[in-house]
């Protein structure tokens, strides 16, 4: 049998609310992407990935879902939904949802029937409630933190006004943990899982799929509570990430998909180190992917990346499933930028204005360097929106402006994620930069905005657009997602393969190199006077 579409596949990020926007309220919604699909069939991916739009208070910006099986009134509707599925479908791009089954919204039912429910009730059994310590239990019941900051349990208020029991949140108050051990909760996502099958969907993208189940004792854990942290190899797991029980709720998933035709995935989020342990998500009979954040997170030197990739391969090689390849998302900030940052300055949770600046050129040089890199590796890749045009992230958002609910559950020491969620622009003389019809945006776009507009780089030869769509035509043309890697030269200042007909070379030096033998195919940036790769550029070389 032919491998899978998405063994290979290039999938990009839609994140609706800042994509396009047809009705002016400065928020995107599915009519504004099902408008713009013809860009990205033009760009040459092979599906999208829709970040949630389902009906939500936009607590966590849509990550808080009241409701499964409907679309929020701001994204549309589900009629608008079956016509994007429709659209893409028509136009060969597959279609990837996000679900979200660590937690609802505070909002959905079942959360309101919890609250209104007695302790010790069925209704408080779909969620993590406890009884607080001390007395008279106004302490939380342990001492986790929130991935958002501050503790990760808020106290009721019973129906009878009284202080009453805590419920557990690992992101914000507005997101309670759902309790997995509870089999009403299993079957209910199997539905959910069906409800969007039986729509056409190509695969979930599964959010924290890390977090389902919880150590049984809620022990103690004194550890600092990051989004991006994981189990590094050397220190003993979390009792909230990355507990064995959550594979078998991925082995039931799996039989689901298998019994629908085409050719269904489901892909983990899942913030895990090492490599091993990602992969164990990615064994024959449970997901078919995760993202591969170690990679994301690699420091831009030749071994360093030389390190993650060999590994990467390794681990997944191990258990039979694509390596996938990941630079940039909603929840970092965007690679332009970040590698653009000086390493002492450590990893950032946001950027503001009095915060070190990154050097926007040396960012986007390696940006661009790095994606070339990228898309000639064997498996799948992921694009988020904006990154095809080098857009950077917003820096200089004024505080006021911040929705992440990071900035204040950090009491104002995290500034979040929204700089890599500014709405995107198309067109550098319209309103909202093409956005939407008016100058409407939910986040304040930059005037920087304009240059990085789409027409302002369609047809424009060394663009970061023409750089994405000439790479991504290549690298079907040659098969590279198929194909096999094998090092060449693996320095402290070049690092050089093979994959397929191609050579690929990186130089992360100081000094300018030669290029591999061979017909240049691509370049991340151009050549030098002498014909040699300048520092921090990526060449496509066809050998002979
Ligand atoms: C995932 C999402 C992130 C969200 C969190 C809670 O990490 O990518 O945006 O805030 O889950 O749902």
């Amino acid at each position: 049998m032919a491998p899978g579409w998405w063994t290979e596949a290039v999938i990009y990020q839609i994140y609706p609310r800042s994509f396009a926007d047809s009705d002016g309220d400065g928020i995107g919604d599915l009519p504004g992407i099902t408008a713009r699909l013809g860009h990205l069939a033009e760009l040459g991916v092979d599906a999208v990935w829709l970040s949630p739009f389902y009906p939500s208070p936009q607590a966590d910006a849509g990550y808080d879902v009241a409701d499964y099986r409907d679309v929020d009134p701001l994204f549309g509707s589900l009629a608008d939904a079956d016509r994007l599925i429709a659209e893409a479908r028509a136009k060969g791009l597959k279609v990837i949802v996000d679900l979200v089954p660590n937690h609802t919204s505070s909002a959905h039912r079942w959360f309101r029937a919890a609250v209104a429910a007695a302790p010790g009730s069925p209704e408080r059994a779909r969620y993590i409630f406890r009884d607080g310590l001390g007395p008279d239990g106004a302490e939380p019941p342990n001492d986790w933190q929130s991935v958002f900051g501050g503790p990760a349990w808020t106290r009721l208020v019973e129906p009878d006004g009284r202080p009453g029991q805590w419920y557990l949140h690992l992101f914000d108050t507005a997101q309670p943990d759902l309790n997995w051990d509870n089999p009403e909760i299993r079957a209910e996502f199997v539905d959910v899982l069906r409800f969007w099958l039986d729509r056409g969907v190509d695969g979930f993208r599964v959010d924290v799929a890390h977090g389902l189940i919880k150590q049984a004792d809620l022990a103690n854990w004194e550890e600092p509570q990051e989004i991006l942290s994981g189990n590094e190899a050397d220190k003993p797991r979390p009792p909230m990430w990355d507990q064995d029980g959550v594979h078998e709720v991925y082995r039931q998933w799996r039989q689901v998909l298998d019994s629908y035709d085409g050719d269904r995935i489901l892909v983990a989020e899942a913030w895990v180190e090492p490599a091993e342990r990602i992969a164990r998500y990615v064994r024959p009979d449970e997901m078919h992917q995760a993202f591969n954040f170690e990679y994301l997170l690699a420091a831009w030197t030749a071994p360093a990346q030389y390190a993650v990739i060999t590994r990467s391969l390794e681990a997944t090689d191990a258990v039979g499933a694509p390596t996938t390849w990941v630079l940039s998302n909603h929840d970092v900030i965007r690679h332009a930028s970040r590698m653009g940052l000086s390493a002492k300055g450590g990893r950032p949770n946001g950027i503001g204005i009095g915060d070190p600046q990154p050097d926007a050129a040396l960012g986007l040089r390696r940006a661009r360097a790095a994606t070339l890199l990228m898309l000639a590796l064997p498996g799948s890749a992921y694009l988020y929106q904006g990154e095809e045009l080098g857009l950077p992230e917003h820096t200089t958002l004024p505080d006021e402006s911040r929705q992440d609910p990071t900035w204040e559950r950090s009491g104002h020491t995290q500034r979040g994620r929204d700089g890599c969620r500014v709405p995107i622009p198309w067109e550098a003389d319209a309103p909202s930069y093409g956005f939407g019809p008016t100058d409407a945006s939910w986040l304040p776009q930059p005037p920087l905005w304009a240059e990085y507009a789409l027409d302002r780089q369609q047809g424009v030869s060394g663009s970061t657009y023409e750089t994405y769509r000439t790479a991504l035509r290549l690298r079907r043309e040659y098969a590279l997602g198929r194909g096999t890697l094998e090092w060449l030269s693996s320095g402290d200042e070049v690092l050089s393969f093979r994959n397929g007909g191609l050579t690929v070379l990186t130089n992360f030096g100081t000094a300018a190199v030669p290029p591999p033998a061979g017909e240049l195919l691509h370049s991340s940036a151009p050549l030098d006077a002498d014909g040699r790769v300048p520092t921090d550029v990526t060449v496509w070389v066809r050998h002979s």
